[in-house]
Formats: structure tokens, C-alpha cells, sequence
């Protein structure tokens, strides 16, 4: 299914953050949303799944309004995790990824095998089937975020919004979530939108870039082809050197403020 925003001008209040948006998310693809602190890329995130309602201007979803559809229907095709997600702290591991399944229950389809099998397998897919039964207050930040992106996996939709979901991870959590993501992407088709903070990751992660800066889209596309000394500087107000990654072929940014230090 095909997500779009069409003249989207986001904010809160009299407060304008985006104007006159006009993307469409690559299907299939891993789309990776940058821009600096408050660019406005978790509003743009949250208005894609219906919750902050626009000022302006419309997300088209298939082929209608996002306003326009049941919300249940919404969290069958579209799954988000934000920024900073809250949840009971006495609820388990197990019970909270299994929110994930109820877009698909209703009281004549009650909790089967198959919505056990694949909470499992989310549990498996972010390393927490050993850790199913603990609390969430029992848990370290990067293992929360980690039942997070499980229970956004669990929910199966064929788009997954994720607002920086490698925060509070080490590094090796850090590429195996981004590994996770290329995986659903590639071997299941997902469309995938992610926030991203790390740029050289986002270069050898996206397929699609979005850079944000002053309320428009600074510029858009294949990172190979958009990452430039220019639009760090642009976009990030700092200055970067860009050499090719030796192993993955993708942009690498070497950041500096001052070189005479
Ligand atoms: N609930 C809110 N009410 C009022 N203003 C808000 C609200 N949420 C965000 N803003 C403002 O909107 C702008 C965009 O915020 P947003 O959270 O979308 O930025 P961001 O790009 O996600 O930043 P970050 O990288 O820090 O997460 C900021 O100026 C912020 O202060
Ligand atoms: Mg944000």
C-alpha cells in the first residue's frame, strides 16, 4: 500500500513546523527521515499514522484520507513506534508485545495460535524470548526500546514507522535492529520509514533519503546521489568531509566544526 502526504503543513497551535509537504514514501523501500533536533521529523512521523491530526493538506493511504479510515484498519497496514513510547511499567515483556496483535481481535476473533506464534516470533526476532516473563520497570533503556520494536513487529503491517528505534542501543543492538529492518524489508516487503540521527548509518541503511530543514524537504533521494559536503553543512550546520565507506559503498560522512584544533 502506497503512503503520501499531499500539501501536509504541520504544527501545534498557531506554530508552524512543515509547510506545504508533498513526499511519497517509496514502497517497498527503506525510507530514513534527517534533520537537526526539532526539524520536525517525529511530527511528520506522527501525522503518517494518524496521530496528530494536519493543519493543512492530507496522508493518502491506498487511496484515501488517513482521516477517513477506521483506526483499526489503520494499525492492520501501518504500525509506528515514537520517540518516546510509555507503557505500564508492571506489564511483562509478553503482555505488551502482545498489544501488537489487537488490530486483529474482536470479540468473534479471539486470541489464537497463530497471534502466539508470531508474538513469539518478534520476541525471537529482537532477542527477548529469554527475557519474555520480566517487567518492563525491570528492564535497562535498550531492552524497552527493544520490546517496543517487537511489539511494532507483531502488529505485521506491511508499513513500519520507527522514530529513532536505535536509541538506548549498543552498537551491536544498533546494527542488528537496522539489520532486522533491512531484513523485513527485503525478504518480506515491507515499506519501512525510519528517524534517524546517525547519518553514515542512514547512508548505508537508506534506500531513500528525506532531509528536512527549515519546515520544507531540503532535498530527497538515493543517499549516494543527495549526500553531499553541502547538505551536511545545509542541513546539519556542520562541516563534513565525505568519503566512500569501504565496505558497504555508501556515503561517509568524517564531521568537524574547526579543523585548526
Ligand atoms: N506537543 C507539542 N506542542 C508544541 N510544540 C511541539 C510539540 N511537539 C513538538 N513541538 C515543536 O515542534 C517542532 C518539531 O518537533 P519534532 O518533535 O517534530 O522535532 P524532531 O525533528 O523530531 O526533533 P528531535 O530530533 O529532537 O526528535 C519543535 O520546535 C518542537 O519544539
Ligand atoms: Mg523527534
Amino acid at each position: 500500500m502506497n503512503i503520501s502526504t499531499s500539501n501536509l503543513t504541520l504544527g501545534y497551535g498557531d506554530f508552524i513546523v512543515l509547510k506545504d509537504i508533498n513526499v511519497t514514501i517509496p514502497k517497498n523501500k527503506v525510507t530514513i527521515l534527517v534533520g537537526s533536533n526539532g526539524c520536525g521529523k517525529s511530527t511528520l512521523l506522527k501525522t503518517m499514522a494518524r496521530l496528530l491530526k494536519p493543519m493543512s493538506g492530507k496522508v493518502v493511504l491506498g487511496d484515501m484520507d488517513i482521516f477517513q479510515k477506521p483506526s483499526k484498519e489503520i494499525a492492520k497496514e501501518l504500525a509506528i513506534l515514537t520517540q518516546s513510547p510509555d507503557a505500564p511499567s508492571d506489564l511483562t515483556v509478553f503482555n505488551l508485545v502482545k498489544q501488537g496483535r489487537y488490530p486483529y481481535q474482536s470479540w468473534f476473533n479471539q486470541w489464537s495460535k497463530e497471534d502466539e506464534n508470531i508474538v513469539d516470533y518478534a520476541l525471537e526476532k529482537t532477542g527477548l524470548s529469554d527475557i519474555r516473563d520480566k517487567k518492563l520497570s525491570e528492564l535497562s533503556g535498550g531492552q524497552k526500546q527493544r520490546v517496543w520494536i517487537a511489539m511494532t513487529l507483531a502488529q505485521q503491517t506491511e508499513i513500519i514507522l520507527l522514530d529513532e528505534p536505535t536509541n538506548h542501543l549498543d552498537i551491536k543492538y544498533k546494527i542488528e535492529v537496522l539489520d532486522l529492518l533491512k531484513h523485513l524489508n527485503q525478504q518480506e516487503n515491507r515499506t519501512i520509514v525510519v528517524v534517524l540521527h546517525d547519518i553514515n548509518l542512514a547512508c548505508r541503511y537508506a534506500d531513500h533519503i528525506i532531509a528536512i530543514k527549515d519546515g520544507k524537504v531540503y532535498a530527497e533521494g538515493d543517499p549516494k546521489e543527495i549526500v553531499t559536503e553541502k547538505l551536511i553543512n545545509d542541513v546539519f550546520d556542520i562541516n563534513a568531509k565525505i568519503i566512500e565507506c569501504p565496505l558497504f559503498k555508501t556515503p561517509m560522512c568524517i564531521t568537524y566544526q574547526n579543523l585548526t584544533i
